[in-house]
Parts: structure tokens; sequence; C-alpha cells
């Protein structure tokens, strides 16, 4: 595809698609590592001397109608603060922008506007009429054909993909393609059935296929344990089953337990076979962190998504504590994606030490899974 580097912008009206759907909480930004990572995106638009509109979606708003608790007013406060200057938030756009080269305007939420779900031509165009250039740069979005991800691409005089979309497609590549071995992939989470595609693509992938959570547990019911009143999915016993006879899937020897589900409840370790009718699996026990841990710092490529263990309470959270130290110990390739997994790694402060870490959650796993991303498709389509 057309990259921004390649552009001479200077004098050109800039769209850039950026993904800047973060938390918010009292009107405040609670996580800003989507904003952090367009940051140079947008300075390097402004120093290549382009008129910059930058635009996003937040949340899941209702079509046609503003909502405070959508509007993108408090990254627009979060960008000033960030850049050292006003960046002004855009209400009405549609129509034109006023916006001088060298200058940046934050557009308001895409998804205030009819029609950016169902991508019409009519949003799209429009958006398109906006600008010279426009950049596609939301990797966290690109597994949506929506209007200012897919359409406006479409119409755009010229279309390319963003520096930080094209370093995100470049890791997945060098974690996925041809990967440094042996590969060790963890893949955790509630459910196996909300993560069977991913699991499914990689178990033809990596070399050592760690499970972790309600996954893991599904796993473990699989061999024949007991897993007491632990989250699992008997119906996807023989699923699992068939997925562990395609790759080696290593499972814990111990865990930690508990009798609920709680912030105040006890944890206690147990040697997997020994897992009683009222224990619920909220954790790996220290034996399998140690075992996980070695084959993670001997190998070329990780990829991690999902937290092992119920991290979120202290008592739940050595196991994926140890897998993050583990990753960062390694000297292999590490990428890491998905929102609960970029918790952990705050938590346990190890971002410096992985390789590459995604911005995105569910376009992060579908790239995963081998899927096309419509959004990356559709440049791909123009570059030719
Ligand atoms: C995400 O947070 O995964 C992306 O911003 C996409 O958001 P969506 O699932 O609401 O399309």
């Amino acid at each position: 595809v057309l990259t921004m580097n390649e552009l001479d912008l200077n004098g050109q009206r800039v769209l850039i698609r950026e993904d800047l759907n973060v938390p918010v909480k009292n009107g405040k930004v609670a996580s800003d590592a989507r904003i952090v990572a367009s940051l140079p995106t947008i300075k390097l638009a402004l120093e290549k001397g382009a008129a910059v509109m930058v635009c996003s979606h937040l949340g899941r708003p209702e079509e046609g109608v503003f909502s405070e608790e959508n509007s993108l007013a408090p990254v627009a406060a979060y960008l000033s603060e960030a850049l050292g200057r006003e960046v002004p938030l855009v209400r009405d756009y549609l129509g034109g922008v006023e916006v001088k080269p060298g200058e940046l305007v934050l557009l308001e939420n895409v998804r205030f506007n009819k029609g950016e779900k169902k991508n019409t031509d009519e949003l799209a165009q429009q958006y398109a009429a906006l600008c010279d250039v426009f950049v596609m740069d939301a990797f966290g979005t690109a597994h949506r054909a929506q209007g200012s991800t897919h359409g406006v691409a479409k119409f755009a005089k010229i279309a390319c993909a963003g520096p930080l979309l094209a370093a995100e497609l470049d890791a997945l590549a060098k974690a996925l393609d041809k990967p440094a071995r042996p590969m060790v992939a963890i893949v955790a989470g509630s459910k196996v059935s909300t993560k069977l595609d991913v699991l499914t693509a990689l178990s033809d992938k990596c070399d050592q296929l760690i499970v972790g959570g309600g996954i893991a547990n599904t796993f473990l019911a699989a061999a024949g344990y007991k897993v007491g009143k632990s989250l699992y999915e008997a119906d996807l016993v023989d699923t699992a089953k068939a997925i562990a006879a395609k790759v080696s899937v290593p499972l814990p020897v111990d865990v930690v337990v508990a009798k609920e589900f709680a912030e105040s409840a006890t944890a206690t370790v147990k040697a997997v076979a020994d897992v009683a009718d009222d224990d619920m699996i909220l954790d790996i026990g220290p034996q399998t962190a140690a075992q996980f841990g070695e084959m993670l710092k001997a190998s070329g490529t990780i990829l991690w998504n999902g937290p092992v263990g119920v991290f979120e309470f202290d008592q739940f959270g050595e196991g994926t504590k140890a897998l993050a130290h583990a990753i960062a110990a390694s000297e292999g390739f590490s990428i890491a994606g998905g929102g609960d997994t970029l918790a952990a790694i705050d938590k346990y402060g190890v971002a410096e030490q992985i390789s590459y870490i995604s911005t995105g959650g569910g376009a992060f796993l579908e790239f995963v899974e081998g899927k096309v991303l419509p959004a990356v498709e559709i440049l791909e389509q123009r570059a030719r």
C-alpha cells in the first residue's frame, strides 16, 4: 500500500483517521495508549506542512444524535496538552472545515454521523471532499468497513496508510508470517467460543499454545480433569481435544483456586488433580508459572492475548505477573494485543520490554485469525 511517509503533504488538506476510542472516566481520558500511539503520525503530518484534520469514533453512540458521553472533548483536551497547542474540536464539519497548513483540528465522533456504520457512499463522499489526502492510521478499527475507515478511502483523491497502521501490520507479519522458532502463543480469556478462530489459526502456526482463564478450564476438562465450579464450556470439550491433537497445549500442573469470585476471596494453591467440586480455578499456580516462564524465555517469537488469571484481584494475578516478566525477559520477538492484555502490561510495568504492543483489540484478533481487514484491503485496491 501507499504510505504517508512517501507523500509530499506540504499545503495539502489531510484527513487522518485514528482510533482514539479510549476509556473516559469523569470527563477525562482514563487510558492514553491509543492517543500516544497516534501522536507521531499527527506530528509528522504537521511537520510536513499539512492542514491536518484528525477523526475517530468513541464508543457506540446512536447515529444522528449528539451525546456528551461519546464526545471526543476529553480527547481534544488531552491532545491540546500533549502537543502544547490548542486543538479545536469541530462539531459540524461535513460541509467543510477551516484549517490552514500547519494547523490541526479534531473532528467530533464520526459515529454521530448518519451512514457511518452502514458505510453509505453519500457520507463517504462528504468525508472525501474534506481532504486532498486521506490517511488511514486506525489499526484498531481496520476490521470495520465503515464510512470513515473504508468508504472514504474509496473516494478520496489519494488514500494511504499512516505510520501507525503500517507499523502494526509489519509487527504482526513478523510474528505470523515467518516467525523465529520456537513460537509460543498465549491465548487466554473466559471462553473458547469467543476465541475459537484465534485458537484454530494459531494451532497451525505456533509450536506451543499456552491457554489460560476459562479457556484453560475447558482444555483441562478435555484432558479428564475435574474443574469444580470453574467457568468452562462443556459443549466445547471435543473442540479443545481436537486443537490439543494438532498442537502442543501445555496444561497447568497446579492452579490457584477459591470458593467464590470476589476481591476478598482466599486464594489456595492446589495440584490440578486436587480441584474440589466447590473450587473455582482463578489463576495458574506457581509451578506452572515457572514452567511456562521457561518456555517463554526460550522462545523466538511470542504472541500474547489475554491474562491467564483474574489479575484485577491481586491474589489471582501472580500467574499473569510471572508470564509478563518472562515475556519481558525473553530475547525473542514479542507482540501483545487486546484490552485486558494491555491493562496487565501496565499493571506489571513491562511495556518497555515487549517488542510491540498493538493498539488493536478486535482488529488484532481478526488479523491473527487470518481475516482480511476491509480498511486495509481498500488501500491495497487503491494502490493497484
Ligand atoms: C476497539 O476498541 O476495538 C475499536 O476501537 C473498535 O471499536 P468497535 O468494536 O466499537 O467498532
